[in-house]
C-alpha cells in the first residue's frame, strides 16, 4: 500500500534504518554464551541483559535497575529473579520488582519496572522481539515468526556462525543479496572457484520478499539470493559444494544480522546442508574437521570488504546491473521505515 510520505522527513526514514527496523524478531547472541552469569550487549542502539532463571529459561531485559540504574548485567541469578550488585533489588523475569531489601515494602515493590522483551531461542541463537515504543506501546506484542525449516526441519544439518563486525548491518544486507561478489572475491575459495564472471540477472517475487538470480546460470557459483521478511528478516541462498565435500545437497546459508549500534554489527549465518541419515554425519564430520575452517576464510574476505568500507560509501557508489538485488533491498527496507513511521501503521500493513 502507498502512504502519503510528505510528512516524514528523509532525515526520520534515514535514522529509523540506521538504528534498526522495530516489529520485528531478531536473533540477538548466541543461546550457548549465556549462562548462569548474566551478560550484557547492545542491540538497535539498545542495552540488553540477557540472563537465565533456574529453570534454565531465557530473559531479555533493559540492562538498567529501575532504582538509580546500575547494569543489571553485575547482578546475580537468584533462583527466579536477578538481583541488582548495588542495593540488591530483586527482579523477575517478567521484569517486576519482586523485593527491595533496603527498604522492605517501599513502593518500588510490586510495579513493572524493567522492560522485558518477548524472547525465545531458535536453532543455538537467542531471538528477541523488538517493538515500536516501550512495553505499553505499539507492537509490544510480538508478530509471528515461523522459521525457516533450514533453521528447525530435521531435514538439515546446520552449524551456527556468530560474529560481531565493525560495518554498518545495511552493508551485510547488501553483501548477502548481492550474488556477483562471490566469482569475484571468494573466486580463490573452495566453492566458489567456478562459473561466468558476468551476469544477468532478474527478480521475482516471493510471498514475502524475492529472488535475485542469475538468468543463465544456476549451481555453479553463488548464484541466487532470497530476501525474506516475515516477523524476522533473513537471506536465504545456495552454493553448489564440489564432490570431495561430501554426499548431499548444495551448502546453504540463512543469513540474520542486529545493528548493535550504527557502525557495528551481530552477524548470525547459519550453515546448513539438507541431509539425512550416514550422510549427516559424513557431512557433520567433514565440516567439523575440514570445511569450517574454509568457510571462515570466505566469511574473512567478505569482513576486510565490509569492515573497510566508509560509512558513507552508499552516498558515493555507481550501482550498476547486477546490484538489482541490493538495490531492491534497500527499496524493501526502506518502505518498511516509512510503513512503520506513518502515523497510522499497523503491523499488519507492514508487510
Ligand atoms: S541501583 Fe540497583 S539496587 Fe540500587
Ligand atoms: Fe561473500
Amino acid at each position: 500500500m502507498n502512504r502519503p510520505t510528505h510528512t516524514l522527513t528523509e532525515d526520520a526514514i534515514e535514522a529509523r534504518l540506521r538504528q534498526g527496523l522495530r516489529n520485528r524478531w531478531y536473533p540477538i547472541y548466541p543461546s550457548n554464551r549465556v549462562g548462569p552469569t548474566p551478560v550484557s550487549v547492545w542491540r538497535l542502539g539498545e542495552k540488553l541483559v540477557l540472563w537465565r532463571d533456574g529453570g534454565g529459561r531465557i530473559c531479555v531485559q533493559e540492562d538498567h535497575c529501575p532504582h538509580r540504574g546500575a547494569p543489571l548485567s553485575l547482578g546475580r541469578v537468584a533462583g527466579d529473579r536477578l538481583a541488582c550488585v548495588y542495593h540488591g533489588v530483586e527482579i523477575s523475569s517478567a521484569g517486576q520488582v519482586l523485593r527491595v531489601p533496603g527498604s522492605p515494602g517501599c513502593s518500588l515493590e510490586g510495579r513493572y519496572a524493567v522492560k522485558t522483551y518477548p524472547s525465545r531461542e531458535i536453532a543455538g541463537a537467542v531471538f528477541a522481539w523488538f517493538g515500536d515504543g516501550d512495553e505499553d506501546g505499539e507492537h509490544a506484542e510480538p508478530a509471528a515468526f515461523d522459521p525457516p525449516p533450514q533453521l528447525v526441519s530435521d531435514e538439515y544439518e546446520r552449524f551456527l556462525c556468530y560474529t560481531e563486525w565493525r560495518t554498518p548491518y545495511r552493508y551485510m544486507i547488501d553483501n548477502n543479496l548481492d550474488p556477483m561478489h562471490g566469482a569475484f572475491l571468494h573466486r580463490q575459495s573452495h566453492s566458489m572457484a567456478e562459473g561466468d564472471y558476468s551476469a544477468r540477472f532478474e527478480v521475482r517475487d516471493t510471498a514475502h520478499g524475492f529472488i535475485v538470480e542469475k538468468v543463465d546460470q544456476r549451481d555453479v557459483n553463488f548464484d541466487w539470493s532470497e530476501w525474506c521478511d516475515d516477523g524476522a528478516f533473513f537471506a536465504r541462498l545456495e552454493i553448489p559444494y564440489p564432490k570431495r565435500s561430501g554426499p548431499g545437497g548444495n551448502f546453504g546459508i540463512i543469513f540474520m544480522i542486529a545493528p548493535i549500534d550504527e557502525r557495528h554489527s551481530a552477524c548470525f549465518f547459519w550453515r546448513n546442508r539438507k541431509v539425512c541419515g550416514w550422510q549427516r554425519h559424513v557431512w557433520q564430520f567433514l565440516y567439523r574437521n575440514r570445511l569450517e575452517g574454509r568457510h571462515w576464510a570466505v566469511l574473512e574476505q567478505d569482513r576486510v570488504v565490509a569492515e573497510g568500507m566508509e560509512p558513507d560509501a552508499c552516498a558515493r557508489e555507481s550501482l550498476y546491473d547486477h546490484d538489482i538485488g541490493v538495490v531492491r533491498v534497500r527499496r524493501w527496507m526502506r518502505q518498511q521505515a516509512i510503513a512503520q513511521l506513518s502515523p497510522s501503521h499497523s503491523a499488519s500493513t507492514e508487510a
